[in-house]
């Protein structure tokens, strides 16, 4: 009885207007005949059909149909449609889906119909097009193909850079005056973002090469880098990352000072929204997109919306969380902020420059134990500044370069670079943020940087300084300095000379890594701070892929640890307890989020200071 009210039913739909056909046993076969040969011919031009060209037509009408009915099918094709919704939205994937439903949708409207026939109708279709759906594609699975053509030196390294309109990069350097209220940047915009030369009177740097460089220049020159890159690709389809243009520290650096938040979130608002109308960005939802903020992150993460809080919320947006943002001081509690080095004075433009630097800074006499340049902090009773101060000045084997306010030698390159190459160690406390670009500055002069917080150095430039950070630095816990229980002198006097020889070797070795060639050139065989950045940012992205088609993305990952992941060693992919995590202890207000934290909040309130000189 049930197949008579079923198959007639289907008659109607199928050869509309017709006459119903007496039921006779003949008239059913006739029937199912006809329908084999339907779906025999469907199934010979639709699957097998040889030209593709001729498919997306089809399969974008039937896509449709599919999805007016996909509810009500779904369950009646359970085994066929449980792979296809992974698959949806590839090229090739609709019309396997559609295939599936339209095909069989006939024959089981018919499941009461003669086993048998059935069974011959829907198999061969079937099994044919389980063998030809794809196991689950990936729109950047070609990208990642490209790593496995041993004949295409660029393969896995190709960069796409986004074409931004203009006022999202070049119209902030035509006005410059405008990028800061403390300094004219106009100056430190020449030579590609390098700044006016530094003459060599002195004959602290070398004739060639060195530059009065702005700390937060990162933004411009890290862009002209990016035009020298060697894998740049038009095809978006076989990039490892996308890079974007936007100048984000110099965005940001012109609001700071007297503008509301709606005019300092303008510009994040606009990059976003013109982003996400971009097809590349559907690949990944972004999460293969970076971009570079020369500045530390605290001023890209207002915590609310008070008009008093420091910065823009560019780091907090939604689309900037899958993004990878490069900044020169990062967030130890974020993971879509990286930290890279501060540029230095020094941007060689070949290879032999860093040779013969490297080596003057091995020859070097230098007559002092250790050194510091920068200024108390009077006002802030965690800073152990004053203490190292008072350290230094009675300690015959340091020197001191105090910084006051004015014009001092402490904004003197060169003065700054001569103590730095006189010093076996250098000095690097907290200032208003954890990191300082004096940093790197005494690196580059093969000084032994002495850092107080890990926050400093060891859980931020993990790309581009060693994990075995004893092997090139000393670390001396701030909290003894503070309670006044550590001689600076004694720990480094303690320090066998070896030991010393040692280090200072794996410092200057460092050199390359963290500093920005010019970016008008490029070095033959170095990798400068750019070269590891971007391969960092290509290996992260690649991983990404990785895990993402392995489905072994992981799931307990907590952002507010963000800094024990950076810790990890090779293969290493669980955290636990770690010594250092009293320094990042925080109080967590709920109502704030896991984003946000005091000490977080003190540093953004505390950044403005940091604009006002280099070694302060
Ligand atoms: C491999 O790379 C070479 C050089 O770029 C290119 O000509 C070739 O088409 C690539 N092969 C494949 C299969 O993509
Ligand atoms: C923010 O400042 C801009 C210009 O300084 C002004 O046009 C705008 O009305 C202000 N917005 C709010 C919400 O105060
Ligand atoms: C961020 O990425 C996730 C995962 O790909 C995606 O679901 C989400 O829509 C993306 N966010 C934005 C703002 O595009
Ligand atoms: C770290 O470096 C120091 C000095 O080079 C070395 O003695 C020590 O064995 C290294 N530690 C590890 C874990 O590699
Ligand atoms: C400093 O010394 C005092 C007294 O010996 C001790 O109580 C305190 O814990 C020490 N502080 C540190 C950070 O070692
Ligand atoms: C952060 O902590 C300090 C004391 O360490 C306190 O004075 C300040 O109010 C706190 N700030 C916030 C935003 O909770």
């Amino acid at each position: 009885m049930r197949r008579r009210s079923v198959l007639p039913s289907h008659h109607d739909d199928a050869e509309k207007g017709g006459g119903k056909p007496p039921q006779s046993r003949l008239c059913f076969l006739a029937t199912l005949c006809v329908m084999f040969w339907v779906l025999i011919f469907y199934f010979h031009f639709s699957v097998l059909a040889p030209d593709p060209d001729a498919r997306p037509v089809a399969v974008a009408s039937q896509a449709r149909i599919a999805h007016d009915h996909l509810p009500d099918r779904v369950s009646n094709h359970d085994g066929l449609l449980r792979a296809p919704p992974a698959v949806v939205g590839m090229e090739e994937a609709p019309a396997a889906v559609v295939e599936k439903e339209e095909a069989p949708a006939a024959v089981v409207e018919k499941e009461d119909v003669p086993v048998a026939v059935v069974g011959k109708e829907e198999a061969p279709a079937a099994v044919a097009e389980k063998e030809e759906a794809p196991p689950k594609e990936y729109p950047f699975q070609r990208a990642l193909k490209t790593a496995e053509n041993a004949s295409d030196p660029c393969g896995g390294r190709y960069i796409y850079v986004h074409e931004l309109p203009p006022r999202f990069n070049e119209d902030m350097l035509r006005e410059c005056h405008s990028l800061s209220v403390w300094t004219n940047m106009c100056k430190f915009m020449s030579n590609d973002g390098l700044g006016p030369p530094l003459s060599n009177e002195d004959g602290v740097f070398s004739n060639t090469g060195w530059y009065a460089t702005n700390q937060f220049a990162v933004d411009v020159i890290f862009g002209n880098r990016m035009k020298q890159y060697e894998c740049l690709t038009k095809d978006s389809s076989i990039a490892a990352a996308v890079f974007v243009p936007f100048y984000a520290g110099f965005d940001v650096s012109r609001y700071l000072w007297g503008y509301n938040t709606t005019m300092r979130d303008a510009g994040p608002h606009d990059l976003v929204d013109w982003l996400r109308k971009r097809p590349e960005w559907n690949v990944m939802g972004g999460r293969d997109h970076f971009l570079v903020g020369g500045r530390i992150a605290w001023d890209f993460r207002r915590l609310t919306d008070e008009e008093s809080d420091w910065g823009n919320k560019l780091l907090f947006m939604p689309a900037a969380k899958n993004m990878s943002m490069l900044v020169v001081e990062s967030s130890p509690w974020n993971a879509n902020d990286f930290a890279v080095p501060y540029p230095t004075y020094f941007h060689p433009a070949k290879d032999e420059d860093v040779f013969l630097w490297q080596d003057r800074m091995r020859s070097l006499e230098r007559p002092w134990l250790f050194s510091f340049a920068g200024a108390p902090r009077p006002g802030d009773p965690m800073s152990i500044r004053g203490q190292l101060i008072d350290q230094c000045r009675t300690s015959s084997f340091c020197k001191l370069l105090e910084c006051d306010l004015g014009e001092s030698k402490c904004h003197s390159p060169s003065a700054i670079m001569k103590m730095f190459q006189s010093s076996l160690f250098c000095l690097q406390p907290q200032g208003d943020s954890y990191t300082r670009r004096s940093a790197f500055d005494s690196m580059l002069a093969g000084c032994i940087p002495v850092f107080f917080h890990p926050g400093s150095a060891y859980v931020q430039y993990t790309w581009h300084l060693p994990k075995n950070y004893t092997s090139y630095s000393v670390f001396i816990p701030e909290g003894g300095v503070r309670d006044g229980n550590v001689s600076v002198e004694e720990i480094l006097r303690s320090i066998h000379p070896d030991v010393v020889k040692q280090m200072r070797e794996e410092v200057i070795n460092l050199i390359p890594k963290v500093i920005y060639a010019d970016p008008r050139s490029k070095l033959e065989t170095l990798k400068d701070a750019f070269d590891v950045s971007v391969s960092a940012i290509i290996n992260k992205v690649t991983q990404l892929r990785k895990d993402i088609i392995s489905d072994s993305e992981d799931k307990d990952f907590t952002e507010e640890n963000s800094w024990k992941y950076e810790l990890l060693e090779e293969g290493q992919r669980t955290i636990g307890p770690h010594e250092w995590d009293p320094f990042f202890s925080k109080p967590k207000p709920k109502d704030m989020g896991a984003d946000s934290g005091n000490s977080s909040a003190e540093a953004a309130k505390n950044s403005w200071k940091i604009e006002r000189g280099d070694q302060n």
